[in-house]
């Protein structure tokens, strides 16, 4: 489990800056004027901040963006990072000059002199999530991360509880989708999302036995072949009032190889990805149970392993799902649709929630249209799809709405049950969608987001190392506090 970075916070004492014991941050619009916090340590530092933000390299600098001097004669501090910020930055610079901080500040406890720098608590954020290094497989003692103090204006103006509630579901999102399939187990997973009893949320772990019950013959299917049980885990956060819930749903395959339609060898290794949308299932609930949001939200996840075995699910086999409908299995890769057809329908089923959105590392389709920048926004329902974009955006998280028609329907007809599985390469991860669709009912507000693209990346963000990113998370929470919050 990655711990966040400790955070505090304190009035401003210019002097502290003399003798800091790690590194000191100071921010500097792109007018190159500084402010008392930056004169301070520029005084210091006889003239250092000066002779930087005159030179070429601060110039260049991104909004956002840092310089290190290290060493400088004045202050006790090993470093002064010079972030380039004005003084009423945008929501994205300010998390970028906070992410800078922690990408300068190593192991060394930082110092951030904001002074009355607009936007704090974005730079806060922007420290706590860049400040994220998955380490759990590593041998050797993990680093120091040292504590970051913010020196602000207004100390109790500044939310650190509410930052450090996002933070952590990103951070669960992350462990969770960089966790390796032999860490990460059904049973493993089903385990974790159940220790978040501790924080208030009611979870329960369906076990096969009572997922035949239910007749969830899409989902079982899919991890009939391998020797981890499937399951399928319901979160509930009751902080509303006796209003129905708006229902999460993720797909979270913990290993996907593909099955009997066995993948290619070269990057296979990556499915250990497939349940990111379970992921950021369960990092938001996190979020939501650590912010004690005044909204109920329920949220579930199918938890299985697709292998190939004696028992798997062969092509050609016809399945029945939850719901009733029968399906036919073309491909036993595109087990994503199997997995949430029936948990959509559950969730339906038992909650009649208000609006349901389901994420999903669905399609390699989705990677091919939009890359590793956007995920891909599929709905019924206009209203739903534009609130969840606006959240999107505002959180600086991408997302694009893509179409759906019955035309599109009708490649996953089937000549010997009620549809397929797969509609062929063309429009890949809207089939993949017109499949998920009809398992909505009819007026159930629905999103699918298909994060096959964001949920993993293998170069760094500008709020993460490479590996997991959490996208989604700070979307989700927003999207609800916004919309089903009184
Ligand atoms: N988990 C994959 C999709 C995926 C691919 C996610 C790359 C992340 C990165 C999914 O289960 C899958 O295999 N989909 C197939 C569907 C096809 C067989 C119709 C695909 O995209 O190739
Ligand atoms: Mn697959
Ligand atoms: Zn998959």
């Amino acid at each position: 489990m990655t711990l966040l970075t400790e955070m505090t916070n304190s009035e401003i004492n210019l002097d502290a800056a003399t003798d800091w014991d790690g590194v000191i941050a100071v921010f500097v619009g792109a007018d190159s004027k500084l402010d008392a916090c930056a004169r301070k340590v520029n005084t210091l530092t006889r003239k250092a901040v000066e002779r930087c933000v005159q030179g070429d390299a601060f110039d260049a600098l991104p909004a956002g963006g840092a310089l290190r001097l290290a060493y400088p004669a004045g202050v006790a501090a090993t470093a002064v990072i010079v972030v380039k910020l004005d003084r009423k930055p945008s929501q994205d610079a300010a998390r970028k000059a906070g992410a800078s901080v922690a990408r300068e500040k190593g192991p060394h406890a930082a110092l951030v002199m904001a002074g009355n720098l607009g936007r704090v608590d974005d730079v806060a954020l922007g420290v706590l999530l860049r400040d994220y290094d998955y380490v759990d497989h590593k041998t050797a003692e993990p680093k120091a991360r040292g504590l970051v103090n913010m020196m602000v204006s207004k100390p109790d103006a500044l939310d650190l509880n509410g930052l450090r509630a996002v933070a952590e579901g990103v951070f669960f999102t992350r462990d969770l989708t960089n966790a390796p399939a032999n860490d990460l187990t059904t049973t493993s997973f089903a385990d974790r999302l159940a220790e978040m009893q501790a924080i208030g949320l009611k979870v329960e772990v369906l076990e096969e036995e009572r997922l035949e019950t239910l007749g969830m013959g899409a989902l079982l299917c899919v991890g009939q072949g391998s020797a981890s049980p499937s399951k399928v885990v319901v979160m509930q956060w009751n902080g509303g009032g006796d209003e129905a819930p708006f229902a999460l749903v993720g797909k979270g395959v913990v290993f996907d190889t593909g099955g009997i339609s066995i993948k290619p060898a070269g990057g296979m290794e990556d499915m250990t990805m497939d349940m990111g949308g379970a992921g950021v299932v369960s990092g938001v609930m996190k979020t939501l149970a650590l912010r004690k949001a005044p909204a109920n939200v329920v949220g579930l996840v199918g938890i299985v392993e697709n292998m190939p075995s004696d028992r798997a699910v062969r092509p050609g086999d016809v399945v029945t799902s939850m719901k009733g409908d029968t399906i036919e299995v073309i491909n036993t890769d595109a087990e994503g649709r199997l997995v949430l057809a029936d948990v959509l329908w559950y969730a339906q089923d038992r909650f009649a929630p208000v609006g349901m959105i389901n994420l999903a590392t669905l399609t390699g389709a989705m990677v091919i249209a939009l890359g590793h920048e956007n995920a891909g926004v599929f709905s019924n329902s206009d209203d739903l799809s534009a609130a969840f974009l606006k959240s999107a955006a505002a959180e600086g998280e991408g997302a694009w709405r893509l179409p759906m028609s019955s035309a599109y329907d009708k490649l996953i007809d089937s000549r010997i049950a009620d549809m397929k599985n797969t509609g062929g390469r063309p429009a890949g991860s809207i089939t993949a969608a017109q499949f998920l669709a009809r398992f909505v009912k009819d007026d159930m507000p629905w999103a699918h987001l298909d994060i096959a693209g964001v949920a993993s990346v293998k170069g760094a963000t500008s709020l993460a190392p490479a590996g997991a990113t959490g996208w989604g998370v700070m979307a989700l929470n927003r999207f609800i506090s916004d919309n089903y919050e009184a």
